[in-house]
């Protein structure tokens, strides 16, 4: 319910083009008291949106500070390859994964990018569903062209995930480990996971999409219950909300001087800072084969393709090219 009503303060506020709403109309639908009203604006405003009230006129938007918008992704990403590609906003989508393939295969650059405030399909992998809530979260899909052998595409997943952990440290936010292959966890909780999906042609690649979805500021309370325990935000870790523009600007900085190293063909220092950031080489994991055949052992290492050597407790080693460790 409060994002309902986040979700028709913004909308009302944004069709009145910076006329003043009274706070009546704004709880009207709803059925709820003008303090109701107030508490939710304050919680937009914690969001990065600017809005200014009157106890007599009610309240106005003014300016969109947080707010992701092409124009303010533009400046920040000057000099990248993000600058030069399409960046399409939406308030509301499917999945930025399936806008973002739709504009890969209609032709669209290398670093064209897709941004969405909610997604009503949000898909993870192993055809899970994605959950983020509006204006909290981060998600975002990216078109690249990789100039590679599609063999070698299973590295750009540990790419993205060393991309956000670096941005992450840039801002001062520690703590960030990675589980094999991509998920982004601090003091052991998800705060981000990475949708790669690659489209080839004969040998060649077509294009790859890769989405991010990162929880920014979230609160626990916002996840769906069965999350609560294992889900967490930036907020969350570090007791602050971050600017969602800020967080995705650095995140696309450090991808483009990761992208820039991996299209000449140069994993050696993605492999290396992976294996540093790793929680998950020499931990005891389990995981199941296609095939159903469950596997314990111990996580070794993983190879130059990104695959994982899992020892099995008869001291065979299995290399993972996929999967998911429990
Ligand atoms: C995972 O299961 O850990 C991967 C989650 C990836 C979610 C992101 S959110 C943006 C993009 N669009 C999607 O539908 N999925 C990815």
């Amino acid at each position: 319910m409060p994002h309902k009503v986040k979700q028709h303060i913004l909308k009302t506020l944004r069709s009145s083009e910076g006329a003043w709403v009274s706070s009546e109309s704004l709880r009207q639908p709803f059925d709820i008291s003008r303090a109701a009203i107030s508490k939710q604006v304050r919680g937009l405003r914690e969001k990065g949106y600017r809005i200014e009230s009157s106890p007599r006129k009610g309240y106005r938007l003014f300016g969109r500070a947080d707010v992701l918008a092409p124009e303010s992704l533009y400046l920040h990403l000057e000099g990248t390859r993000f600058a030069k590609g399409t960046i399409k906003v939406s308030e509301v989508t499917q999945s930025t994964n399936d806008d973002a393939k739709q504009m890969a295969a209609e032709g669209c650059a290398e670093g064209s990018l897709v941004l969405a405030d909610i997604q009503v399909a949000g898909r993870g992998r192993r055809g899970r569903v994605w959950f983020g809530n509006q204006g909290d979260s981060l998600l975002f899909s990216m078109v690249l062209r990789p100039p590679l052998d599609p063999m070698r595409c299973g590295l750009l997943p540990l790419l993205v995930a060393v991309a956000v952990r670096e941005a992450l440290n840039e801002l001062g936010i520690e703590g960030v480990g990675i589980k094999w292959p991509n998920d982004l966890l601090i003091d052991g909780r998800k705060i981000g996971g990475i949708l790669c999906e690659i489209s080839t042609d004969f040998d060649r690649v077509e294009y790859a999409v890769v989405g991010v979805g990162l929880n920014v500021n979230n609160d626990s309370d916002t996840f769906p219950e069965e999350l609560r325990l294992t889900a967490c935000s930036l907020k969350m870790a570090t007791g602050k909300p971050w600017s969602r523009l800020e967080v995705l600007s650095e995140i696309l900085k450090s991808m483009d001087r990761l992208l820039r190293q991996a299209w000449s063909g140069n994993f050696k220092n993605i492999l290396e800072y992976w294996r540093g950031a790793t929680l998950t080489s020499g931990n005891r994991v389990t995981t199941t084969l296609p095939n159903g055949q469950k596997i314990q052992g111990t996580a070794l290492d993983i190879d130059d393709s990104g695959a994982l050597l899992l020892k099995d407790d008869d001291g065979k080693v299995h290399m993972l090219t996929s999967g998911e460790l429990n």
